[in-house]
């Protein structure tokens, strides 16, 4: 079928959503909580746009690709939307990008340069998460923890681990393991799926601290010599 984003005409399959369509077509649509492994959440709000006889602006990751369809996601009022929930995830996190691991490689960082934010527009208390480095192989950074929910996805739905999940209260919400146990002392098995799925720098493997800048990284398919994966 043909839908049209942006003005421009793209060809979409039944079933697809318009995230996935865009992304089919090579057009950015900026987005947080989706990722084709863990599918549809609909949380961060981020991928919001205008679509033609449709009331309100729709969440561009759960809707469905019908013939005919106008979407625009760089209207004024889809910017506006993308940019409050950018500049908000910035404001209440430590987004210290230019020490941060994920430079170069980190989502949140892909949004606010395409919808052009530079620093954040508002300063909220600064609230500490901590820091967990209980484990051998993994950091968690809480306070760059954007509550995506990927991570809790890959580990209860794609590897069913079922270790990670949302905790605590109000601002200082974040990732648990089992019932709020520090990494290294859960019942994690390290298998690194969450660290595949984050966005940002939450949740870093360890042996890549501070050994290269993102750009000069390659990555290469390898089997693992121990588990044949
Ligand atoms: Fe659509 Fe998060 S990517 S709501």
């Amino acid at each position: 079928m043909k839908i049209t984003i942006n003005g421009i005409t793209c060809d979409a399959d039944a079933g697809q959503t318009v995230l996935q369509a865009a992304r089919a077509n090579g057009i950015y649509i900026p987005s947080l909580c989706y990722h084709d492994k863990t599918g549809v959440a609909g949380k961060c709000r981020v991928c919001v746009a205008e679509v033609e006889d449709m009331r309100g602006l729709q969440a561009t990751c759960t809707l469905p690709v019908r013939e005919g369809m106008k979407i625009d996601t760089q209207s004024e009022k889809a910017l506006a939307a993308q940019r409050l929930v950018v500049d908000l995830l910035l404001s209440t996190g430590r987004h210290d990008c230019i020490s941060c691991e994920k430079n170069g490689i980190c989502e949140l960082q892909d949004a606010a340069y395409y919808l052009g934010i530079e620093r954040p527009s508002i300063q909220y208390a600064d609230v500490q998460k901590g820091i967990d480095e209980s484990s051998a192989f993994i950091r968690v950074d809480r306070n760059k923890c954007i509550s995506c929910g990927r991570c809790v996805a890959g580990c209860n739905d794609v590897v069913v681990n079922e270790v990670l999940d949302f905790g605590r209260r109000g601002h200082e919400t974040s990732i648990i393991f089992d019932t709020d146990s520090p990494m290294g002392a859960s019942t994690c098995v390290q298998c690194g799926e969450c660290v595949q799925l984050c966005p940002v720098g939450a949740l870093i493997e360890k042996k890549s601290i501070g050994k290269a800048r993102s750009w000069e990284i390659e990555k290469v398919r390898t089997t693992c010599p121990y588990c044949g994966v």
